[in-house]
């Protein structure tokens, strides 16, 4: 690991407002689908513990008098739909923000996260955040600083050197997340031969330290994809560059046969004539891909469930192909641990469990803490496409409910009916049911694609009517894990 870099205060010239003195009340607001906003908020509020007040909290569990109150408000947060605010912040966003609050005397930044391929909606909830503070007349610290995914070293050394001038001692790297570890693909294998829709495989991977079998239900993999092994050594020898030369590259010293491995391998008008140096930093890295993790810890290894991505000229989606076929059995899989508290397990009680397609992933995940638990009371609706081969893990879908781990169960399969019925279109039809489990108390936790998860959010609105959802959501009884 390099030594943590400190950032020095008198860098930072005119890029901030004029910061309020350490050493007052800061309240740290995180609004997070998958856990990346809230894991910085949690950093964040760490590094400023030494110099002033600080309370963390969900943005969507505030009010508008609890946020006046603060001296310094920094909020942290994460966009998703298309621009919309995360679950947790969503109603917030419908009734606090639907005009502007009083905020005079309060000073203010925002820390959002997002991904530049959603273009015009980049970082849209971070950024509607900062106009309704600024409309509500609280004094900006700095501009939005929006962050790319996790590797965007420029924005998070913007935030550092905001922190650090109301007093925090952190660094970069602190407020980072870590490099990836080293994991083992130990199997690969294919569950739905004969499928009419994509591959599906079930994917085993053990760690190189046994202390990384650690996760709760619902936390997600990171995985780095990576080029081929041959490809990578086709590329040096072609270019005639030596592997074992290193540079530093995305914080670390790295091998350069790693920084090709994973970065998207230059054509040679890219390369040829050109400084090492310059083709490093030029290199284009692979993002890591999510991954829902489908096993528990105790189970001595991490399963996934994984789609392969075909694109329409046959090549292979970059992670699903580097999991599915690229990389050998055997071989390392670069693989960072997320932890997921939005998707953790909600607390004890009746569950009902919704999913489609490889949402599977984490709701196994999660019956497999309720077996471990003896929880009982849980109900599976889960739709996939043909019952003949898209039903993974039906063993043990017989064993949970053998040993009354699932109480009920519903599976639909698409193709198997005419016209087709989907997993919402089950919700729907089990209202009454779904009605009675909820006034019960039940929990609800749903996992899959975006398309399935709105159509299951439309029928729970109609079965228990908005304001019910938005209050299960703040009692964390309403959950999603979506993609
Ligand atoms: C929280 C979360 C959990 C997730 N859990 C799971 C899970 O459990 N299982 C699972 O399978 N997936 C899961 N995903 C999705 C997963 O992260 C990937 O998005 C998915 O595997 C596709 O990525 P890929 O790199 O294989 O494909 P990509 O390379 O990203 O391509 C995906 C698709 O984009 C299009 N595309 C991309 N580039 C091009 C191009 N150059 N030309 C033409 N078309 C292109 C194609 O349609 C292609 O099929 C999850 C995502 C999130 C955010
Ligand atoms: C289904 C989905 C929709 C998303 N929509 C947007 C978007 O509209 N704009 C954006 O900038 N990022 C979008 N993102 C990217 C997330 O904001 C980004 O991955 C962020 O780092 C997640 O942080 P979190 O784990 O705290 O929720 C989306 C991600 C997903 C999975």
């Amino acid at each position: 690991m390099p030594e943590p870099v400190l950032v020095r205060p008198m860098l930072f010239g005119s890029l901030f407002r004029r910061a309020p003195a350490p050493g007052g009340k800061v309240l740290v607001a995180f609004a997070s689908q998958t856990g990346a906003a809230e894991t910085i908020a949690w950093r964040t509020a760490n590094a400023l513990a030494g110099a002033s007040l600080v309370k963390v909290a969900a943005l969507g569990s505030l009010d508008t008098a609890e946020i006046a109150e603060a001296g310094t408000l920094l909020v942290v947060t994460s966009t998703y739909g298309a621009g919309e605010a995360p679950d947790s912040a969503r109603a917030f966003e419908r009734k606090q923000m639907a005009q502007p609050g009083a905020f005079k005397g309060l000073h203010y930044a925002v820390l959002a996260r997002g991904d530049r391929k959603y273009d015009a909606t980049f970082c849209g909830f971070g950024k509607s955040l900062d106009r309704w503070l600024a409309a509500s007349k609280a004094r900006r610290l700095s501009d939005v600083i929006c962050v790319d995914g996790d590797d965007d070293t420029a924005a998070m050394t913007k935030w550092c050197e905001l922190l650090t001038r109301l007093g925090a001692t952190t660094s970069v790297e602190q407020l980072m997340p870590g490099p990836p570890q080293d994991w083992f693909l130990a199997e690969r294998r294919l569950l739905n031969p004969g499928s009419a829709g994509g591959e599906t495989w079930h994917i085993a991977l053990t760690p190189r330290e046994p202390a990384h079998l650690n996760w709760t239900a619902g936390d997600i993999a990171e995985i780095w994809p990576r080029n081929s092994e041959a490809a990578v050594e086709e590329f040096l020898a072609t270019h005639n560059l030596n592997g074992e030369l290193s540079f530093r590259w995305r914080g670390y010293w790295t091998f350069l046969r790693d920084i090709i491995a994973h970065s998207r391998l230059p054509r040679s008008h890219e390369v040829e004539g050109i400084a090492l140096d310059w083709l490093v930093e030029r290199l284009e890295g692979f993002p890591p891909r999510e991954y829902s993790i489908a096993s528990l810890p105790q189970s001595g290894c991490m399963e996934l469930l994984v789609r392969k991505a075909v694109r329409d000229d046959g090549s292979l989606g970059l992670g699903s192909g580097w999991l599915t076929q690229v990389a050998p059995v055997g071989g390392v899989i670069k693989l960072r641990l997320r932890p997921n508290p939005n998707f953790h397990p909600p607390r004890d009680g009746a569950q009902i469990l919704i999913g489609a397609g490889t949402g599977m992933a984490g709701l196994r995940a999660h019956l497999q803490h309720r077996q471990a638990k003896k929880l009982g009371d849980a109900w599976l609706l889960f739709g996939e496409r043909g019952e003949k081969t898209d039903l993974y893990y039906c063993d043990d879908i017989k064993g949970w409910q053998a040993d009354g781990t699932l109480t009920k169960t519903n599976l639909v399969f698409s193709r198997d009916a005419s016209p087709r019925r989907y997993v919402q279109n089950l919700v729907t039809e089990q209202g009454d049911e779904v009605r009675r489990w909820i006034e019960g108390g039940a929990s609800i936790l749903v996992c899959g694609g975006l398309q399935m998860a709105a159509g299951v959010q439309d029928a729970l609105v109609a079965i228990v009517g908005q304001e019910k959802l938005d209050q299960m959501t703040q009692d964390g009884l309403y959950r999603r894990d979506i993609y």
